[in-house]
């Protein structure tokens, strides 16, 4: 009689534990694969570090094996320090992480023990979208960085969204605001596409580029809104087939092919489209730099075309002398070639708008500078390039109001 109760009771226990569905709620996962983070713990208080609690939540979703699984950040503020989501997962693909609240940043620096602040890491399948808002609290720590000042080897704050090979991926719709370092780092990424992202902090905040990618292929960037504090992108080092269209840009500095050959691991880029874009206010518009370099690269097959500048100080430039403090003609290790710049319009506030200042060790080879009509409105802004092209061999077409590279 008594074995017959605690079988009874037992089994009562298991119906609850197994839930309705059929599956197992021992690891805090709700109906329909939603890991609601407030499931395991967090809370949208604005002050309690929800680190532990999110993870455990991300944790749980990618080793389930059941439904396609989805982190849910609901609506709230979290606090949380260095917040790392890693593969491999074994749930069906793709995982995805949905924000409809705010992630806001611990400020305390000590919490975070890499450059980073939310990690995404080793993932085959992600996907991350949703109207909530990543806050990096940036304008706490801006102070500390010293960047500025040594430009070659300057302190690493975390980057607020760090993609580390994560491939096949869709990232939509979310805001990231006021990173303390870059807004989004990708590195060894493939095949990711982002869209309508918002992406935003002041234009005096230091290093804050938008998107800085490194070591990845077949990443497209579409329809977003970029206005920061240095590149609204950078593409790097050991890229190819970059598809960048549709963005707003400023301020910021433009979105650059580079700076490249900074250290010797650095390898070619090959195939950067920046397309349809609008750049309002920043200091530069189409952009490729390479340090002098130690190790010989390439950067090649690099077209911008359809742009519209709209006061912008610095609207096509090539720069090989990056990092050095006097422009000097360029000795660099870099080769720039097949690089086009066409239908590019708009107003330039310094009479400087195209400057190609290549290598006299590797010229630049097929650069084409077409349909690109910029008129000076002034005022004057002191600005660090000449007036001519160096080491160029370009090809010029449609009105330059003043000329490029009068000699
Ligand atoms: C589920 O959430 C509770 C708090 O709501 C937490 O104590 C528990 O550790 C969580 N379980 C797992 C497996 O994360
Ligand atoms: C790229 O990723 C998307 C989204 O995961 C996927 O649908 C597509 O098949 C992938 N493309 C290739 C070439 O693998
Ligand atoms: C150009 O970019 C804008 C966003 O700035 C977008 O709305 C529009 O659809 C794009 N046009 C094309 C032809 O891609
Ligand atoms: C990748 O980019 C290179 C260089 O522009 C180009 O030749 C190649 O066709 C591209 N590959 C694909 C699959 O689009």
């Amino acid at each position: 009689m008594a074995t017959t109760t605690n079988f009874f009771i037992l089994g009562i226990l298991f119906i609850s534990v197994i839930g309705a569905s059929g599956r197992s709620l021992l690891d805090n996962g709700s109906a329909g694969g939603i890991y609601d983070v407030t499931k395991f713990g967090a809370v949208a208080d604005g002050k309690t570090d929800n680190v532990e609690k999110i993870r455990a939540a991300w944790q749980a979703a990618c080793k389930t094996s059941t439904v396609p699984a989805t982190v849910l950040i609901p609506a709230g503020t979290f606090v949380t320090g260095q917040t790392l989501f890693a593969g491999p997962c074994t749930s069906p693909k793709p995982i995805t992480v949905e924000i409809v609240g705010k992630a806001q940043a611990t400020t305390d620096l000590s919490e975070y023990y890499s450059p980073e602040w939310f990690q995404f890491e080793n993932i085959d399948g992600l996907v991350l979208k949703g109207s909530g808002v990543f806050d990096g609290q940036g304008s706490i720590s801006w102070p500390l960085n010293d960047c500025k000042q040594n430009k070659g080897n300057c302190a690493s704050l975390p980057s607020s969204l760090k993609f580390d090979k994560i491939k096949n991926a869709i990232v939509q719709d979310v805001t990231s605001l006021n990173s303390m370092q870059f807004h989004f780092h990708l590195h060894g990424c493939s095949n990711i596409s982002f869209t309508n992202l918002h992406i935003t902090a002041p234009g005096n905040s230091p290093n804050t580029d938008g998107m800085h990618i490194s070591s990845s292929d077949f990443i497209t960037v579409t329809n977003s809104v970029i206005a920061t504090g240095d590149d609204c992108i950078s593409v790097g080092h050991s890229t190819s087939n970059i598809t960048i269209s549709g963005i707003t840009c400023g301020p910021g500095h433009g979105i650059s092919v580079g700076s490249l050959g900074k250290r010797p691991e650095e390898k070619t880029v090959n195939g950067v489209s920046v397309k349809n874009c609008t750049f309002i206010g920043s200091t530069n518009g189409a952009r490729i730099k390479t340090w002098i370099g130690t190790a010989p690269a390439e950067a090649k097959n690099i077209v911008y075309e359809d742009l519209i500048m709209k006061d912008v100080q610095n609207p096509i430039v090539i720069d090989q002398s990056y990092g050095k403090k006097e422009r000097v003609p360029s000795t660099s290790v870099w080769k720039i070639s097949d690089a086009h710049f066409r239908r590019i319009k708009g107003t330039t506030v310094s009479n400087i708008p195209v400057s190609l200042q290549c290598s006299s060790k590797n010229p630049c080879e097929n650069i084409e500078v077409a349909d690109v009509e910029l008129t000076y409105v002034g005022p004057q802004k002191s600005i660090p390039f000449a007036n001519s092209c160096i080491n160029a061999k370009a090809i010029f077409g449609g009105k330059l109001n003043p000329a490029a590279c009068v000699s």
